[in-house]
């Protein structure tokens, strides 16, 4: 086997993992979900679950791909541990599967950018919504947007990841500040920084039991854990700088991204007197488009946000892709940019079915996010903080000057509170899994 290989900055890792976080999660997704949970409430719940929860497992993914230098399945034989490699399948088969209609929704964004530029929805963004989000044309731009992802993991970790990313996130943050620059010159939309900015106490506590596990849900999602994704990027590190410190940077950029995104979001519908709280999964595009379409200067708008959304989402579908070829290039000997185009080919065809319809690719959704997400992180977590705890702890520290009992306490993070948000939410998320199958009626949740 030939050399693994490794990136070529500490700066370019934190960027490419920085990218993975960074996605439709942020952009499009947080600010919908914090409209549909009471805004500002839902917000406070949000930032406790990334910093408390989400941080903390990004870690335990960290240092067992710096230790292992593997993919997500081989690095838990690498660690000594044959029988746990079934937790990163998960994990790579959720890769594998969320990526299938994530490029759905990458090119649902690419028609969206032209859109934008020829006004096409002006006149009608739901109707526009529902011609292009399914049938042919959905399919022929979810080709589209994988072939993009392919052409850039087929380049290899520094030529192709490290590079593209150095570019894209970047942009994405000056772009979006020039659009939450603008957003702030809108009359009347400063009931939607009230709305968004101040948390009321007494919504926040009469519906926590569903704010919660939306919290945590997306926290898991934006910072991209339970996918082997963090787990791969910090494979290739092959230096000793400090974890915690390269992971608290990527929590805040990330998170400073999703705030950024509602400083755009949320003054533009207010300023139009547009509820945030109508959810849905096709809604952020009717809603946001329908503002652009009434808005001076519009189309240019449209244009610049659609392309923040695809940078996003490129940048994070190619830390999906990078985990299965990861597996893959580890494992075989042919070349990486044949493996990269294969596989793009075989998670191509599992989306196709989700670009036929907006009903199968909200199952595609809901499988991911309340099964697949929570039960691979919620076993990464036992693995980190019960079988493997001691050389975990040494991994943490290594590069770092973090104390015994610095480490010791993030330990017990991993191993209490942590797994114990992850279960309440595979539990709930399992229970919300059955009634979209009818399995219980709606009337007893
Ligand atoms: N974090 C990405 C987002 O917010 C989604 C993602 C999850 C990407 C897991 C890669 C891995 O959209």
């Amino acid at each position: 086997m030939s050399q693994r290989e490794t990136w070529a900055t500490r700066v370019g890792f934190i960027i490419a993992a920085v990218g993975s976080a960074v996605g439709l999660g942020n952009v499009w997704q947080f600010p919908f979900q914090t409209g549909a949970n009471g805004g500002a409430a839902f917000i406070v719940v949000y930032l406790a679950a990334v910093f408390v929860i989400g941080f903390p497992a990004m870690l335990a993914e960290f240092v067992i791909g710096r230790r292992a230098e593997r993919n997500p399945i081989d690095a838990f034989a690498r660690l000594g541990h044959r029988d746990w490699r079934v937790v990163g399948a998960i994990g790579t088969i959720s890769a594998f599967w969320i990526l299938s209609f994530y490029s759905v929704v990458g090119g649902w964004v690419i028609r969206y950018i032209v859109g934008s530029a020829t006004g096409a929805y002006f006149s009608g963004s739901e109707a526009y919504f529902g011609a292009i989000s399914a049938g042919p044309e959905a399919i022929g731009l979810h080709a589209l947007f994988m072939a993009l992802t392919v052409g850039v993991v087929a380049f290899g970790v520094t030529d192709g990841i490290e590079r593209s990313t150095k570019l894209m996130v970047p942009s994405i943050v000056v772009l979006l500040g020039g659009l939450a620059i603008w957003a702030a010159t809108l009359d009347g939309g400063g009931a939607g920084y009230a709305y968004y900015l101040s948390p009321d106490i007494d919504t926040l506590v009469a519906n926590i039991g569903s704010i919660l596990p939306a919290a945590v849900g997306q926290a898991f999602f934006t910072l991209s854990l339970g996918m082997g994704a963090m787990l791969t990027y910090a494979s290739y590190l092959g230096r000793d700088d400090s974890l915690p410190a390269d992971g608290a940077t990527i929590v805040v950029l990330n998170t400073f991204v999703g705030l950024l995104a509602g400083l755009v979001v949320f003054p533009i519908l207010f300023s139009l007197g547009i509820d945030p709280g109508s959810g849905g999964l096709g809604a952020a595009f009717i809603t946001l488009a329908g503002a652009f379409a009434q808005l001076p200067a519009g189309r240019l708008l449209g244009v610049v946000f659609f392309v923040v959304l695809l940078l996003a989402a490129l940048s994070s579908a190619i830390s999906l892709l990078e985990v299965v070829t990861a597996y893959l290039v580890d494992n075989t000997d042919r070349s990486r940019s044949t493996l990269a185009v294969g596989l793009g080919a075989a998670i191509f065809v599992l989306g196709v079915p989700s670009a036929f319809g907006l009903s199968i690719l909200a199952w595609y959704n809901a499988i991911a996010y309340n099964l697949l997400l929570p039960l691979s992180v919620f076993c990464l977590l036992i693995f980190v903080g019960w079988v493997d705890a001691a050389d975990a702890v040494t991994e943490l520290r290594r590069g770092t000057g973090l104390s015994e009992g610095g480490a010791t306490a993030w330990l017990w993070f991993v191993r209490t509170v942590v797994p114990l948000g992850v279960l309440v939410t595979l539990l709930l998320g399992l229970q919300s899994l059955a009634v979209r199958a009818g399995l219980i009626a709606e009337a007893i949740v």
